[in-house]
């Protein structure tokens, strides 16, 4: 019997339902997630709000910077359409809204922090005051990941007892260092760059390895043997 590790829905579940949306959080819980991450940045006016590219255009009817925009603004788009039809007029969540439905539908949260160039210790102070403010003390904390080590020591002042995770690509050899210096307990790997002769090292040394985003079962079970903690997948699952 092989041990399951924790799946964790990649932007929601970006493959079941548009990425970053509230619709994707339930696709999540449906699908039997237990976890799910999103990614979290700046509206022009400092409202933290669900959205994963820099630009609209990608996956909304918007076009231009996401923090060239207020987040009235933001919330008139339509961020669903472009998924498929029966997604029509799904909005960009905030922060607060993502949260209130994660904590109803009793799902563990990643919260990425995805800050503009120049935004990160600001969006950092304002999304994690915000989640701060509303986490119950009795539900297990979000996980805060992010590739900018700059948001991360915000986290650390903030939310000092929320887990920390650094996101990378490629493991780099000063992995040790890096996850020390900003006492994150969780590193968070591409999966197509893994150099799996590290796991063993790295939960040697106590840290949690969560590898992104793997949406093939059979090498979700191959990482499952060799000690990858948790798996974000476009298709989460209870199995
Ligand atoms: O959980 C890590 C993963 O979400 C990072 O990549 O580009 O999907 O935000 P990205
Ligand atoms: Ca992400």
């Amino acid at each position: 019997m092989i041990a399951v590790p924790l799946q964790i829905g990649h932007r929601g579940a970006a493959g079941l339902a548009p990425e970053n949306t509230l619709a994707a959080l339930r696709a999540a819980a449906r699908a039997g997630a237990e976890m799910v991450e999103f990614d979290v940045r700046l509206s022009a006016d400092g409202r933290p709000v669900l959205f994963h590219d820099d630009d609209l255009a990608r996956t909304s009817n918007g076009s231009g910077p996401v923090d060239a925009h207020t987040r009235a603004a933001l919330s008139m788009l339509d961020a669903g359409s472009w998924f498929g039809p029966a997604f029509a007029g799904e909005p960009i969540p905030t922060l607060e809204q993502a949260l209130g439905l994660c904590l109803d539908l009793g799902l563990a949260v990643d919260i990425e922090l995805k800050p503009s160039v120049g935004q990160e210790a600001e969006t950092a102070r304002i999304a994690l005051t915000i989640a701060a403010a509303l986490w119950p003390a009795d539900r297990p904390p979000p996980l805060v990941t992010s590739f900018s080590p700059e948001a991360l020591a915000m986290a650390r002042e903030i939310v000092p007892s929320w887990p920390r995770g650094l996101l990378v690509g490629a493991i780099p050899p000063d992995w040790r260092e890096r996850t020390q210096a900003l006492d994150c307990t969780v590193l968070v790997a591409d999966q197509a760059k893994l150099d799996r002769s590290l796991i063993g090292a790295i939960g040697a040394a106590g840290m949690g390895l969560l590898v992104y985003t793997l949406n093939d079962r059979e090498r979700m079970r191959m990482l499952w043997r060799e000690g990858i903690a948790a798996i974000c997948t476009d298709y989460p699952s209870s199995s």
